[in-house]
């Protein structure tokens, strides 16, 4: 059965509220039943879990909002620009100055680290970790100083305060880090935030966080939203499994996020604003969506012990297993069996990281990895 809907029951649908004046009804569209979720092979035959996608979204309701927003795309987004970032700054309670929007957060990672590595700028960094911030302050003329993590594959906080010097110009920390899952101890993360943020700015990466047990109690955004020298970046593309659209943003000091604004030059399109606005509205899909996330990333590791292999306390949308061979035959092995996983993160090169997929292909995944590590 087909459905009528015009934005404002599009909207209400989504849960969010508006100023009937600045977004008023433009034009009603007739919306297709949506599809069932599917996640479209990377190559026929190929289950794809190298990505840290995830296939469970973009929510039923964003998938709508993408339908009218077709629709409707001879208009630019402005209204709807200023409803997504109004919304988001209610959400992490501040005001709409300390908020940039991104092509995805990696756009907000590339803008930082140019900002940041200008002039020879040095960023603190774990090793191995997610490098486009790191790439971009290189680009620009700035150096990283990687240090490595602890000995249960996390941030090595201690190390990383002790590493501050007269040229640092940003911490980053990664948190749930990529590629090992682990996240940092809360109160330990915040206290050193807290001094190390005094001296330098600091940079936490929370991609994954939403994905975790514990994001209310674990998220920095606070402390950006109080007056530190913090940023924090966020991403649609994995708790919203929104990661084809592109949308991600910062919450940061207000001089601070006047300086990141100027170097983007990235512009969101009206599809990817009204996704955006419609996921915000469904917390039952992110709530659905987390549990089935951590179902699966649990049922990564209950196989990598049956298999007695070591494994990380994995928290976002994947698992990081120690394979006891060299990555690289790991990756052909398992993709002889259909899967593609992993590639290397030196210095831990017998390490794979598998991304949480739908069930049929986690069925799949699990077959190949007692063919190959059993
Ligand atoms: C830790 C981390 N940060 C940021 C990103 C960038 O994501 P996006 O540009 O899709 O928001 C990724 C992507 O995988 C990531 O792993």
């Amino acid at each position: 059965m087909n459905t009528l809907l015009n934005r404002r029951q599009w909207l209400k649908a989504a849960g969010a509220t508006l100023a009937a004046t600045a977004l008023a009804p433009r034009l009603s569209l007739r919306a297709d039943p949506l599809p069932a979720p599917s996640a479209p092979a990377a190559a026929p035959g190929l289950v794809q879990l190298s990505w840290n996608e995830n296939p469970f979204g973009p929510s039923p309701s964003a998938q709508r909002a993408m339908q009218v927003a077709v629709g409707r795309s001879c208009r630019y987004p402005d209204a709807e620009e200023e409803e997504l970032l109004r919304l988001i700054a209610a959400r992490e309670g501040c005001p709409t100055s300390q908020i940039v929007l991104g092509n995805g957060s990696g756009e907000i990672l590339d803008a930082a680290g140019f900002h940041f590595g200008y002039e020879k700028g040095e960023i603190i960094a774990a090793n191995p970790s997610y490098m486009q911030l790191v790439v971009a302050a290189e680009k620009a003329g700035g150096a990283a100083v990687r240090i490595p993590l602890n000995a249960r594959l996390e941030h090595d906080l201690p190390a990383m305060a002790a590493a501050v010097g007269p040229r640092t110009s940003l911490v980053y920390i990664v948190n749930p880090n990529n590629p090992t899952g682990t996240v940092c101890e809360a109160a330990e993360l915040r206290e050193f935030v807290r001094t190390v943020s005094a001296r330098v700015p600091v940079f936490i990466d929370e991609a994954y966080l939403e994905c975790t047990d514990d994001f209310a109690g674990r998220t920095c955004a606070g402390l950006a939203t109080s007056g530190h020298n913090v940023v924090v970046a966020r991403t649609f593309s994995k708790i919203f499994g929104m990661a084809g659209c592109r949308l991600g943003y910062a919450v940061l000091p207000e001089k601070l996020a006047a300086s990141l604004r100027a170097r983007m030059t990235g512009s969101l399109s009206l599809t990817t604003i009204m996704a955006g606005i419609a996921s915000l509205g469904d917390t039952a899909y992110v709530t659905a969506t987390r549990a089935k996330l951590k179902a699966g990333r649990e049922a990564l590791m209950a196989q990598a012990r049956a298999l007695g292999r070591e494994y990380t306390a994995a928290q976002g949308n994947f698992a990081f297993i120690k394979t006891g061979m060299p990555v690289q035959d790991f990756v052909k092995k398992m993709r002889a069996e259909g899967v593609i996983v992993g590639r290397p993160f030196p210095p831990l090169l017998e390490w794979a990281r598998i991304t949480v997929g739908l069930p049929e292909e986690m069925e799949t995944c699990h077959r190949a990895l007692r063919k190959v590590l059993g």
